[in-house]
């Protein structure tokens, strides 16, 4: 019998090019657009009606020390970032934006950034409201959010980078449960140049994860 190579392929059903080509589906790859109730928080979804609320907040001193946000903080940047740079961000995958809302009040945001879907890994950030701060909220809320994605997403790590000079914010990473790793030097920018970053970690094998408030 004569050598017929496309003979051995013979029953085998042929991938077709299209089906080599397809571009892998972003389902289960972007957070959901969800409410997340706490004891005292509605952690809920930016609205254009935030505006003058984000205004305020982002244009806070504390605040202004700490993240690297325009200067001066106007009212077109608060309306790019409620209309357009959240819900991109969660189109995109990369992270979610929630406000923090207390008896109706709003009183900071809190988002999740830099997310791998592969690795299971995303990141916490978080600033209040300079009339809501030491009542708890941000401790309430980056508790939550961390749990949410670690126990309802199925993220293997949430990371938490602070500048050790940021002693709110470092309480806020230890009282919500979070480990300290070690310090990355100069590792981050804020207003006034560049600071070291520690690095803060909940991972889904936390003893006492699925109990954390
Ligand atoms: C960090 C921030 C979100 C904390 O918000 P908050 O709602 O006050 O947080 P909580 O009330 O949950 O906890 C704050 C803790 O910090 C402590 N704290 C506040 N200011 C402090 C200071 N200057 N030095 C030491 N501790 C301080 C409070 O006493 C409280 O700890 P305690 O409960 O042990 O008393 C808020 O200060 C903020 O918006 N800062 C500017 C933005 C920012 O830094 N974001 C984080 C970037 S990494």
């Amino acid at each position: 019998m004569r050598w017929r190579p496309w003979l051995l392929n013979k029953g085998r059903p042929r991938r077709s090019a299209s089906a080599v080509r397809r571009v892998p589906h972003r389902r289960g790859r972007t957070f959901p657009d969800l409410d997340i109730r706490t004891d005292r928080l509605l952690l809920r979804e930016l609205r254009e009606t935030d505006v003058p609320e984000v205004v305020a907040g982002a244009s806070d001193e504390v605040t202004q020390r700490w993240l690297p946000l325009p200067w001066p903080y106007t009212e077109q940047h608060a309306t790019l970032f409620v209309t357009r740079l959240a819900p991109a961000l969660r189109v995109s995958g990369h992270g979610v934006v929630r406000v923090l809302e207390y008896d109706g009040y709003f009183a900071g945001v809190i988002d999740l950034k830099r997310t791998d879907w592969t690795a299971r890994v995303t990141e916490i950030g978080y600033w209040s409201m300079p009339g809501f701060r030491g009542l708890g909220l941000a401790t309430e809320a980056a508790s939550a959010l961390t749990r949410w994605a670690l126990e309802d997403l199925g993220f293997e790590r949430v990371e938490l980078r602070v500048p050790p000079g940021n002693l709110a914010s470092n309480r806020v990473a230890v009282k919500s449960g979070f480990v300290l790793e070690g310090v990355a030097r100069n590792a981050g920018q804020v207003r006034t140049g560049r600071v070291d970053l520690a690095i803060y970690s909940r991972i889904r094998s936390d003893p006492g994860q699925s109990g954390m408030r």
